[in-house]
């Protein structure tokens, strides 16, 4: 995004930036929703359960410069923070996840920044998600803004567990009891063992549908 086309005064480059980020986020929202309407019409099957999507609040991009040792500028935060727009898609299956993640590189008005894969390497807290930092341009009035969008994809039950672990860091801000991070590391392990469980037996029905219908044919 470049910052030197918006206006001198902040509170209307402020309006202007933010107005640029919710933008952004409705074009990647409706492009999940365009590729879910899509796969449900010809594969008869949902992969996206459900979008979450949300702007960042002032206070903690603010929180977050201070925090990366930045100023608080416009042009600090278009820079360093790429939060500001954040989509969260919701699926069943682990490997909804990389169908998803496949699909949205094809499309050729995003630019994929970078992608972490928390599946395949999952952090120490036990976080699991795959993380794809992308760029999509906006059109406005006069100009395209290329602006940043943070995608997470995870399932229901890596969704249920990063909450709750979300919470609890939010209630000890990092200083958590012993006892209550091992028991989330173990409720992580519970969760990557349900998730491939529930894979394995959703395929293990799929067979068996398609092979009755083959025999009904
Ligand atoms: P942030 O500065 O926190 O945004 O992290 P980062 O720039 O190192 O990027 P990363 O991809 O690791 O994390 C981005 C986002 O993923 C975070 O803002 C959280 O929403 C989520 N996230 C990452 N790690 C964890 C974790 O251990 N637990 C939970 N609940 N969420 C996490
Ligand atoms: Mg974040």
């Amino acid at each position: 995004m470049d910052y030197r086309t918006y206006k001198d005064n902040e509170v209307d480059s402020w309006t202007e930036v933010t107005f640029t980020y919710s933008a952004a986020l409705k074009q990647v929202q409706t492009k999940m929703e365009i590729l879910n309407d899509e796969f449900q019409h010809v594969h008869r099957y949902n992969p996206i359960e459900h979008i979450k999507a949300r702007i960042k609040t002032p206070e903690s991009i603010v929180k977050k410069l201070k925090r990366h040792g930045y100023e608080s500028t416009i042009a600090n935060m278009i820079q360093y923070v790429n939060d500001i727009a954040g989509i969260r898609v919701i699926c069943s299956f682990t490997s909804d996840i990389y169908r998803i993640a496949d699909m949205i590189r094809e499309q050729k008005d995003i630019q994929v920044l970078s992608v972490k894969d928390y599946i395949t390497y999952p952090k120490a807290s036990g976080y699991k998600s795959y993380h794809m930092l992308v760029s999509v341009p906006v059109y406005l009035s006069d100009r395209i803004v290329d602006t940043k969008v943070e995608i997470q994809i995870r399932t229901v039950a890596m969704d249920f567990w990063a909450s709750l672990e979300h919470k609890m860091h939010y209630k000890f801000e990092g200083a958590a009891p012993e006892h209550i991070k091992n028991e989330l590391v173990e409720c992580a392990k519970l969760v990557s063992d349900l998730d491939e469980r529930m894979l394995l037996l959703n395929e293990e029905i799929l067979e068996l549908s398609a092979a009755e219908e083959a025999a009904e044919a």
